[in-house]
């Protein structure tokens, strides 16, 4: 492991790196098919782009992105990020993709949203985690129900994918729902 900033049983979190950014992850999110249930993949990604990216959320408090990297090869496999953090309210939004899609269905994702969950109601005192996801997106629902969230409300026709308009389903879960999850052993 390089510089683990959150360790989990598979996987591991840290810093995302200036030298990430020559591996595979500039092509993830120009890939149609990693980014189908996505706002990505709209606009070309380019190096520039990605360069900026990566320079804005270095200096920035309020989000933070970490690098997805499997234990076993050291590889880089994906991302998660944590967006929109207000220190007033105390809540965030998580994001995530796995861009190297013979890691898909393997509990990866998972695996990163629970170990930064911890992170974030144990370390940075957050009270509400949110996510959102594609209506379709059925793996990227299942990893944030895994993880303990629920299904809060749908906010309608906020994507468009495939040719058509489709609903996100809007998930959360509350620091009181984390903590009696891990008391019961649920999550
Ligand atoms: C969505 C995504 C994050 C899921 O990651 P993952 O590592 O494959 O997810 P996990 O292996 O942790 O799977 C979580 C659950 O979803 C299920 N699942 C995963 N992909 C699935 C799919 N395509 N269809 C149905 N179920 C799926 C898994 O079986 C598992 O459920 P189970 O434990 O009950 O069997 C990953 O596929 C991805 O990055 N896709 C592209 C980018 C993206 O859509 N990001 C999310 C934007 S909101």
């Amino acid at each position: 492991m390089h510089y683990p900033f959150l360790v989990a049983d598979k996987i591991y979190l840290r810093r995302l790196q200036k030298e990430d950014l020559e591996g595979n992850y500039f092509q993830w999110l120009n890939d149609q098919t990693i980014t189908k249930w996505m706002r990505h993949g709209v606009f070309p990604n380019s190096c520039e782009s990605i360069k900026a990216f990566y320079e804005n959320q270095s200096a920035s408090k309020t989000d933070i992105v970490l690098a997805l990297v499997l234990k076993e090869q050291d590889r880089h496999i994906g991302n998660i990020g944590l967006h929109s953090i207000n220190y007033v309210f105390s809540s965030a939004e998580i994001g995530i993709i796995i861009g190297e899609t013979d890691c898909w269905g393997k509990g990866y994702a998972s695996e990163a949203i629970s170990v930064l969950a911890y992170h974030c109601f144990n370390r940075l005192n957050l009270n509400r985690l949110a996510a959102g996801a594609v209506d379709e997106n059925i793996g990227s629902i299942r990893a944030f129900e895994k993880s303990g969230f629920s299904r809060e409300g749908i906010s309608r026709q906020a994507y468009f994918c495939e040719g058509q308009y489709h609903d996100c389903v809007n998930l959360s879960l509350l620091h009181s729902e984390w903590l009696a999850g891990r008391a019961h052993g649920s999550i």
